[in-house]
């Protein structure tokens, strides 16, 4: 009897103490540098953790770039002139709270400790702090063999700018006609005060972003859009919808150039907090950047005749959080009779593995069809071959990695010709035969 059960929802530390350690267990995220005593705010991925990552990404790029035609895939460099974070804002304003303990010189943010008859006290000795100043989040490196000034540069601390250097090229290679954008995913770097929460709140971390441009006086219907494909594709990575939360962002909130801002935020184990944001930016970026860089990032509609600067709205998220939120969705306690299985209930599209092929016995005469198996399957989805320990322990490993099925080679397997499936969320097993097995997950994973 198969009894299901979510881990106590009010326990939210123990449910994310149990996703952390399987995450380790099982070769999914550890910590950064971690035989050196870590490195705080970076996180290193195993073998399944880069392949779910890179499933969400995939997925991510397919939904809005690969199967549209209006959104063009961008890889800009991470280092950029200087100028360009002067033009963003980022120099002069990227910049979070900081307040330091003059005890113990720890540091913390300041908006994350409570203020008590106007006084701030270090959560740590007690001890009263000091005045908040700001501190700039981006990291500062230095470009080539000089040492000054000049040669100051820093890791991007977002993917977005690599975006609006490069509108004029794509447009001058592309002619793209409004509305279009432009998409980019990859590493960002943030020198955060106080990173947190595992994968949550990193100073490394990777971001999927789109930079969206339309004309003026079409701004809330592309931000319509946008917040309908933007929830649609969280929804197909398994993202269940009522753990989603759209909050519209007040005006005192949002920045000066924004009409209206949405954060998407999640249920996670720490609480609801933000996956992504989806903003209206007007023509703020690229106004900026024709300013700075004394080029002309206007665009010309050839059918009206109109030149403009068009404005933008941007479908932000990290790459992290969404794999957290998968984890946090997906992992699963269940009662199956006097035992608890873990399960991670992955949807097909990111699970990393999505079949495993189990021969009964290590014998030759069961090992050879299983890898014959492993062959043609492995043309159509993620496969992973595994022979060791007894078949009811190596079901448990595959629902606890997430994989949603199991294919069994037994003794029967070389007189009928067919093998076992068995489904990771019922348990139920069906007879296929070996000849219709491609077809069978073609059609379960539509592909
Ligand atoms: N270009 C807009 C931008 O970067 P943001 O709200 O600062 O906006 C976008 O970041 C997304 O990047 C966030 O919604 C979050 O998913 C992710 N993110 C931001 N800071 C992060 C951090 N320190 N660690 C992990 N993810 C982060």
């Amino acid at each position: 009897m198969l009894e299901s059960f979510d881990m106590n929802t009010n326990d939210s530390q123990s449910r994310m103490e149990a996703i952390v350690s399987l995450c380790k267990r099982r070769g999914f995220i550890f910590q950064g540098s971690e035989i050196y005593g870590g490195l705080a705010g970076t996180f290193d991925y195993g073998p399944l953790g880069v392949a779910l990552k890179r499933n969400i990404q995939n997925s991510w790029w397919d939904h809005f770039v690969t199967n549209r035609d209006d959104i063009y895939g961008v890889d800009a460099a991470i280092l950029m002139n200087p100028k360009a974070w002067e033009a963003s804002g980022h120099v002069s304003g990227f910049s979070d709270p900081l307040i330091e303990c003059p005890k113990c010189k720890r540091r913390f943010r300041a908006d994350h400790i409570e203020i008590i008859d106007g006084v701030q006290f270090c959560p740590n000795d007690k001890e009263k702090l000091g005045t908040p100043r700001q501190f700039n989040m981006m990291f500062k490196t230095e470009i080539g063999a000089t040492e000054d000034p000049t040669s100051i540069s820093y890791l991007r601390p977002e993917t977005a700018g690599g975006m609006f250097v490069n509108f004029k090229n794509v447009v001058d290679s592309f002619h793209p006609k409004l509305p279009f954008g432009l998409a980019q995913m990859g590493k960002a770097f943030r020198n955060e005060i106080a990173p947190r929460d595992f994968i949550f709140r990193l100073r490394e971390m990777e971001q999927m972003e789109i930079e969206y441009f339309c004309h003026p006086s079409k701004w809330e219907e592309t931000f319509e859009h946008l917040r309908k494909e933007f929830k649609s594709w969280m929804i197909s990575i398994g993202l269940p919808e009522k753990m989603i939360h759209e909050v519209e962002i007040g005006e005192e909130e949002r920045a000066f150039y924004s009409k209206r801002t949405i954060d998407f935020e999640f249920d996670f184990p720490i609480g609801q907090k933000e996956l992504a944001g989806l903003v209206y930016r007007s023509d703020y970026d690229l106004k900026q950047h024709t300013e700075f860089s004394k080029t002309d990032l206007s665009y010309f509609d050839e059918e009206t005749k109109e030149r403009f600067i068009p404005h933008c709205i941007e479908p932000s998220i990290g790459v992290e959080r969404t794999v957290l939120a998968t984890l946090a969705s997906a992992y699963k306690e269940e009662k199956v009779g006097d035992e608890t299985r873990i399960v991670l209930a992955f949807v097909p599209s990111i699970a990393p593995i999505q079949i495993a092929v189990l021969p009964l016995s290590k014998k030759e005469e069961l090992s050879t069809p299983a890898q014959g198996i492993v062959k043609k399957l492995k043309k159509i989805a993620r496969v992973q071959y595994d022979e060791t320990q007894s078949i009811g322990k190596r079901y448990r490993r595959q629902d606890e990695i997430g994989t949603p099925y199991c294919v069994t080679v037994d003794f029967d397997t070389l007189n009928d010709n067919a093998v076992t499936v068995r489904d990771r969320d019922t348990m139920e097993q069906v007879r296929i035969p070996v000849a219709e097995l491609e077809q069978y997950f073609t059609d379960k994973f539509n592909i």
